[in-house]
């Protein structure tokens, strides 16, 4: 069993690269595992084959094991998600993924980056904490929960100069 976990995802060191159509199957299956509103296999492809968007998977082993994906447009980008998959999580993984990210924007002019993320998301706000993104806008009952409350979502913000 030990074995298989490694074999599947680690001891090996997170590998990040660019991600392409090829990876359309494993980043859908990770977008529908860590949220509540999935992404088709098709409609990642389509982002992955857009221009505009950039984005990175991770890695372990022969396993994808996360990705993250942003839209630029002039000099601004918005990410539009972020995910590591729940065996991988708390290992730093996504800091990386969204360090190296930032500065493959930054390299293709982006200046500066917005998203958003439920309130109540506690890793994925320390996660932008720590790459120095900081709150700038707040939209009430933007996320419906299964116990029919709905969550802000944070805007946060930025600068990559
Ligand atoms: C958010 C997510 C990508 C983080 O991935 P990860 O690889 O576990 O992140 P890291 O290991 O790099 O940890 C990032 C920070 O979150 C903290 N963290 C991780 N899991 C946590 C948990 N369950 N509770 C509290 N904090 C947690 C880490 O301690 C770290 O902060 P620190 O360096 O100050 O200690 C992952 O939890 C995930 O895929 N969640 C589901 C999808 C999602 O919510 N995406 C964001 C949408 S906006």
């Amino acid at each position: 069993m030990i074995g298989l976990f490694r074999h599947l995802f680690g001891g090996d060191r997170p590998d990040i690269s660019d991600a392409t159509v090829r990876d359309a199957t494993a980043i859908a299956a990770l977008h529908a595992a860590a949220f509540r509103r999935g992404w088709s296999d098709d409609e990642v492809e389509q982002m992955l084959t857009d221009r505009a968007v950039v984005a990175h998977r991770v890695r372990l082993g022969r396993t994808t094991a996360g990705f993250v994906m942003s839209r630029q447009a002039a000099d601004e980008a918005e990410i539009l998600s972020i995910a590591v998959a729940s065996r991988a999580r708390g290992r730093g993984i996504a800091g990386q993924l969204l360090n190296l990210h930032l500065r493959r924007l930054a390299g293709l002019g982006t200046r500066t980056v917005f998203l958003e993320v439920d309130e109540h998301n506690t890793p994925a706000i320390k996660l932008y904490d720590n790459a120095g993104f900081r709150e700038v806008a707040r939209r009430p009952n933007y996320y419906p929960h299964p116990d029919g409350k709905a969550a802000a979502a944070l805007v946060l913000r930025r600068d990559l100069t």
